[in-house]
Order: structure tokens, then sequence, then C-alpha cells
């Protein structure tokens, strides 16, 4: 069985997908960890994630697996987890910016339809429903409003990042946004048979019962 969580960022559809995930016994599988590893591994080489032409000829030479953990997903570049460095705001940019490159896509799409071959999963990222999983059993579409995203971003963060401003993070989180829906491949998009579930209003739980409920319903 394959679980479907598309939204933008910070829209909380990783606590609600691991949720999901963990009450289904199913692997979980955040894609965006994914691209923020990919960012990551390129600023390691000195190399900038906007830098198509430099990211196009180190690509051969990235090395991506994903692991799971006693249940939590590691994701391991040229075997070292890197998963503990890619949550600053300089790695969340990268990362949408990296994002746009159709061949880089196209490598970690071939991981994550791996995953979802080997396991029931459930995934969250921008493109599960429209590309990478269009025959998903449930997609849902996360969202909230960019003041309630930048919220919960500054909430999450400041715990590891004291100088985290709220401000900044909204400013990221639109600009994000605007990036990831105007690429050309891929782009985040709600699919058309996509259950759209806004957030704003809802906490947590509320978020994970109503999922839950719509999955349980149908089956
Ligand atoms: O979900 P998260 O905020 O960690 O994703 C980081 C970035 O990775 C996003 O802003 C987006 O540009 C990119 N991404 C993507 N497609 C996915 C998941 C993430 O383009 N399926």
């Amino acid at each position: 069985m394959k679980i479907a969580i598309d939204g933008p960022a910070g829209a909380g559809k990783s606590t609600v997908a691991k949720a999901i995930a963990q009450k289904m016994n199913f692997n979980y599988l955040d894609t965006g960890a994914m691209y923020r590893a990919a960012a990551y591994a390129m600023i390691e080489q000195g190399i900038e994630p906007s830098d198509r032409t430099a990211v196009l000829n180190a690509l051969p030479g990235l090395s991506m697996k994903i692991i799971y953990k006693d249940g939590v997903q590691k994701v391991l570049i040229d075997g070292k987890d890197v998963t503990p460095y890619i949550r600053t705001p300089r790695i969340s940019r990268g990362a949408s910016d990296i994002a746009i490159i159709p061949e880089l896509r196209l490598k970690l799409v071939d991981i994550q339809r791996e995953v979802a071959n080997t396991y029931d999963v459930v995934m969250d990222g921008r493109d599960i429903g429209t590309y990478v999983l269009p025959d998903a059993d449930f997609k849902f579409f996360v969202t909230a409003s960019p003041h309630e995203r930048a919220k919960r971003r500054y909430l999450e963060l400041k715990e590891t990042l004291p100088e985290a401003d709220i401000n900044e993070i909204e400013r990221d989180i639109i600009a994000r946004d605007e990036t990831d829906s105007t690429r050309e491949f891929a782009p985040l998009r709600q699919a058309e048979d996509a259950i759209l579930v806004d957030t704003t209003e809802m906490d947590r739980d509320q978020v994970i019962a109503h999922i839950s409920a719509m999955i349980s319903g149908a089956k």
C-alpha cells in the first residue's frame, strides 16, 4: 500500500506522515530529506546547489542511500548519515534550488520508487501524488496559511537554533513555495485525485485523526 502526502513547506506533512506510518506499521519516507541531503553533499564539495552545470557534473558521483534504523529513516551520503546536518535554513534554500534540476530529481525519484516497491509506505514531499507515485492508494494535499506554517517551523527550529527569526522563516517559506510551484519539472501541485486538508485551524492530533479516519473509512 502507498500513501502520498504532499504540500508546501512547513505544513506539518512530516509530523502527520510519521504518525500515520507508525499507526499502520508502514515505513515513512521523507523525500524532502533527500533533496536536503543532495544540497548538503554539493555544498560540502564547494558547489552551489543553484549552479546547474556544476551539479550535473557532480551528479554521477552522488551516492545516496536510504536506510531504516529502529524504524527511523536515515539518509546516507557516501555511507555517512547526514540526517543531523540538513535542517538549517541554508540547506532548506539549497534543497529548493537543487530540486529544480530534472536530472537530480530523476535520480532521487528512482530511489523513492524503489522504497515504495519494497515496503508499504507513507511518503511525503511535493510531487509524490502527481509524479512519484501516481497510482498511490491515498493522496493527501496538506496545507496551511504561510503565517501559520512559519510559526510552526519557528517553534520547531528554535530548540536547536536559538537565533531563528520568525519573519525570516516566513519570507523563506514563501520564497521556497514560489520556487517549488513554478519549476517546470514535477512542481508542487495538488494531484487531481488528492484530498485537500487545510490545517490552519487544526492541531497535530486533529490532523492525524482526520487523515486516519479517511484512510480507515475507505478501506
Ligand atoms: O519537505 P522539505 O521542506 O524538507 O523539502 C525541502 C525542499 O526539497 C523543498 O522546498 C522542495 O524544493 C524540495 N522537495 C521537492 N520534492 C519533494 C520533496 C522536497 O522538490 N518531493
